[in-house]
């Protein structure tokens, strides 16, 4: 060795491997515009299509005239769902066992719904067109208030299920109902709170929202008429599941279907499912022989595609009076819309929500959840959650702080008094679950420690004086929250999507000179996936991150996957890309022994090679076995260096973070600041910190967003009144706080790297602890519990209810 020899630092440092800050490779093209969205596309002879959409939120379709559209130059056809029966397109499956409407039969059930495709020449014409297709309606009454829909008054909504007393999911109890769900041991979980010398119990509604990504939902579909080939470039999410569905409700032989996903804007849950517009789109393409162009404006987007949330939880506690948990009881109300269109894995009719154990010991529980139709838009995804885990992350957390304030106790210190201790993981949770690794004290220890608990504490008890005395109009909330998350969709044991196991996989082709080419089912929407999946093919087998070139999205080049959303990329594509990269690495033990002339045993693995143990100056790198792989592998093996895995992970991972948010509320103008924000998370090995700080600064916006102003919200006739963003909360720059970011790192046991999902954690733990912030910061004055979303004008009522103004 010479001074020029690379140091061992030096030879790790140069792949960019795990652990490094790696910058995203993506961003030198889209900060120089160069990004490549489904907007960009344009094909020869492309063609337009738009939606005439219901004004009203319940109607009768009576008829519907197209005779003036026609005329209107530039439109060359308008598809209605008779047009659809004709091709048995006019209703299509969702991913949650239900039927929907492509495009209005008979009624409109959400305000928006899609009632006719208009399609031209150009977006303008097709505009033009869908204002003068006539639809004569007759409005029926609206039900909006989930609450209402159980009645046994309440109109019927679908007409189509009339006398179907089961649906995917169970018995249906109502006209409007559509599954019961029940997780847990009841006769235990009553017992315990007949025991119990504290009990709660609180109406925690977790509101209307959407994902509302920059990019709205989109497609570009052309159907080659002499091969018989539909090739769609669309905003999605889980470009193979698109494939399935489109050849399961099309007809149409898979391998001729072509999916491409190109650049995404952003996805958070919303461009998961099948819209009609893709439907829409594809049918006008084979009718036309042409490429049609499908793409949603704002108001759309907000108001007809899938919404979040919307659960109305029934929460109930039972402790000690030392403030020990002894049982957990929750009804949720889970308001679908028109058609149970959620994106859930198949046999999980509310998701994950019963994780809403959360982090705490809790001895026994019990859930059951009902979820039933309004004239409301169709949906329900995991907006930056998996599956209803933030609901039920919410669910626990406020519970928590209810519970504290009736035993008069700190809400650090309750949940310090409950949490799973680090030696009892693996941990069965009494709702089913098995958490793999966690140590919550030493996260909460440390988020306490870093922002001076203690210190705040006091400061809050000296200000709520000052208010009592007259002398201060502000209040000063902490807010504590503490979740665990579920990532990593599924176990194929109890995960699937219209029967296809819940894998992922990857494929990696290394080249000759010692470059490659690494394929994933996954699909990137933002979160950096071309720059982090290199960096675990990096380490795994010793090639530069920058000599990989990750691809992902296209269906005929990549292996089958279920896609990126629930922060599922990293537990589940993440282990297949490093049980493909160790495959190869086997091979290349193979072809390093024959070429060192020794035994594959007698090899070792060195950072970016393989060396002879006891010889370390006799080595081969990873470059010149790639090299090796192509001109003189061992007599009978295959030539070349390529790996297929399909990935089926033994369970979900479980990350988890202790957050805390300091806000002082104006209580005259219900004004707040968030004077800090201190985020830790654990989301077990990292594989780039830089990346993980984006992940966690962009899922706290989200919940800054949802928690203090975001909200889809319905007039009594069914309007939606925030359905743009002049009302619906978005923040930008001037309204983001500033965030702290902090970590520990707890590894998973059962992934290869150790890692575990992080892009939905911040949304999860940061909705709760805004929230909880406000409810802290007028606990004193003798309130329990206000309800999301907190907008000023909400602060001030809150006050105002509260008698600060008497
Ligand atoms: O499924 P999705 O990509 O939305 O979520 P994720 O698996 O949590 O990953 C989000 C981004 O964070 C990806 O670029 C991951 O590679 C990165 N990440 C990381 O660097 N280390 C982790 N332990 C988890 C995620």
């Amino acid at each position: 060795m010479n001074n020029l020899t690379p140091t061992r630092e030096q030879r790790t440092a140069a792949l960019e491997g795990l652990g490094c800050k790696r910058k995203r490779v993506e961003d030198i093209r889209f900060t120089q515009g160069k990004g490549n969205y489904v907007d960009d596309l344009k094909l020869p002879g492309m063609l337009h299509g738009d939606f005439v959409r219901s004004p009203h939120a319940h109607a009768r379709v009576k008829s519907i005239n197209s005779e003036e559209a026609l005329k209107v130059p530039g439109v060359l056809a308008v598809i209605t769902a008779e047009t659809l029966k004709t091709v048995n397109l006019a209703w299509m499956p969702t991913l949650a066992g239900d039927v929907q409407m492509v495009l209005a039969d008979g009624k409109v059930l959400f305000q928006n719904q899609e009632v006719a495709f208009v399609v031209a020449t150009d977006r303008y014409a097709a505009d033009d067109g869908i204002n003068k297709v006539v639809v004569e309606y007759e409005p029926l009454p609206a039900l909006i208030d989930p609450f209402k829909a159980m009645d046994k008054d309440a109109p019927v909504l679908r007409e189509d299920l009339v006398g179907k007393t089961t649906g995917a999911h169970g018995p249906r109890k109502h006209h409007n109902h559509i599954f019961e769900w029940t997780v847990g041991d009841k006769d235990l979980t009553d017992a315990a709170f007949k025991k119990a010398d504290v009990t709660i119990k609180e109406m925690i509604s977790y509101h209307r929202t959407h994902p509302s990504p920059l990019e709205t939902c989109q497609c570009v579909c052309s159907f080659d008429k002499i091969r018989g080939e539909l090739t769609i470039w669309g905003t999605f999410q889980a470009p193979h599941v698109i494939r399935t569905v489109v050849s399961l409700i099309a007809k149409l032989p898979e391998q001729k279907i072509h999916v491409i996903s190109p650049d995404i804007g952003g996805g958070f849950g919303n461009k998961v499912g099948a819209y009609p517009g893709y439907i829409c789109a594809a049918v006008a393409s084979i009718v036309t022989g042409k490429p049609v162009k499908w793409v949603e404006d704002r108001i759309e987007n907000l108001t007809a595609t899938s919404f979040a949330r919307d659960y109305h939880m029934t929460t109930e506690i039972a402790a000690t009076k030392d403030g020990k948990v002894t049982g957990l009881r929750v009804h949720v109300l889970a308001d679908h819309g028109a058609f149970d269109a959620c994106a859930d894995p198949s046999k999980w009719p509310a998701g994950f929500f019963n994780i809403v154990t959360g982090s705490y010991d809790f001895p026994t529980a019990h859930l059951s959840v009902d979820g039933i139709y309004t004239n409301k838009a169709p949906g329900g995804v995991a907006y930056r959650c998996s599956f209803r885990v933030t609901e039920a992350a919410y669910c626990i957390e406020r519970g928590m702080d209810i519970l504290a304030q009736k035993l008069g106790m700190d809400p650090a210190e309750l949940r310090l008094k409950n949490f799973i201790k680090a030696e009892q993981f693996p941990y069965h949770s009494a709702l089913g679950w098995e958490y793999d690794s966690g140590d919550y004290h030493t996260a909460m220890m440390k988020m306490m420690e870093t922002v001076k608990y203690a210190e705040l504490r006091k400061e809050q008890a000296e200000k709520r004086a000052a208010f009592k005395r007259g002398e201060t109009r502000e209040i000063m909330g902490l807010g504590v929250s503490f979740f665990t998350e579920i990532v990593g969709a599924g176990p194929s044991k109890n995960c699937d999507i219209l029967g296809i196991a819940m894998f992922d996989s990857c494929e990696i082709r290394m080249h000759p000179t010692g470059a490659g080419i690494a394929r994933m089912g996954t699909k990137s929407q933002g979160q950096g996936h071309e720059t982090t999946w290199a960096q675990i093919i990096a380490t795994e087998i010793g090639i530069p991150a920058d000599n990989i070139m990750v691809e992902e999205g296209n269906t005929d080049t990549a292996p089958y996957g279920l896609g990126t959303y629930g922060s599922r990329s990293t537990p589940v594509a993440g282990a297949a890309i490093a049980m493909a990269a160790r495959k190869i690495k086997a091979k290349a033990q193979m072809i390093a022994a024959y070429r060192l002339e020794v035994h594959e045993d007698d090899l070792e693995w060195d950072i970016d090679g393989f060396r002879v143990k006891g010889l370390p100056e006799k080595t081969m790198s990873m470059k010149d076995i790639c090299w090796a792989a192509y001109n003189s592998v061992p007599p009978g093996m295959e030539p070349g260096l390529e790996a297929v895995s399909y990935y089926d992970p033994p369970n979900m991972t479980y990350p988890f973070g202790a957050y805390i948010c300091v806000m002082d509320i104006d209580v005259d103008t219900g004004v707040y600041k968030v004077r800090r924000f201190y985020a830790l998370d654990d989301c077990g090995t990292r594989i780039n910190p830089m990346i993980i700080e984006g992940q966690v600064h962009g899922g706290l916006t989200e919940a800054f967003a949802i928690a203090m102003g975001q909200e889809i919200r319905y007039d009594e006739t069914g309007n939606v009144v925030t359905g743009s963003f002049m009302d619906f909360f978005m923040p930008t720059a001037v309204e983001t706080p500033h965030w702290e970011t902090d970590f520990t790192v707890t590894p998973s046991p059962h992934h290869p790297i150790g890692a575990k999902g992080v892009g939905e954690s911040p949304n999860v733990g940061g909705v709760p602890a805004f929230s909880n912030a406000v409810n802290d910061a007028f606990s004193f004055l003798g309130s329990t519990h206000i309800q999301m979303p907190h907008d000023y004008w909400r602060n001030w009522r809150a006050a105002k209810n509260l008698g600060v103004f008497a």
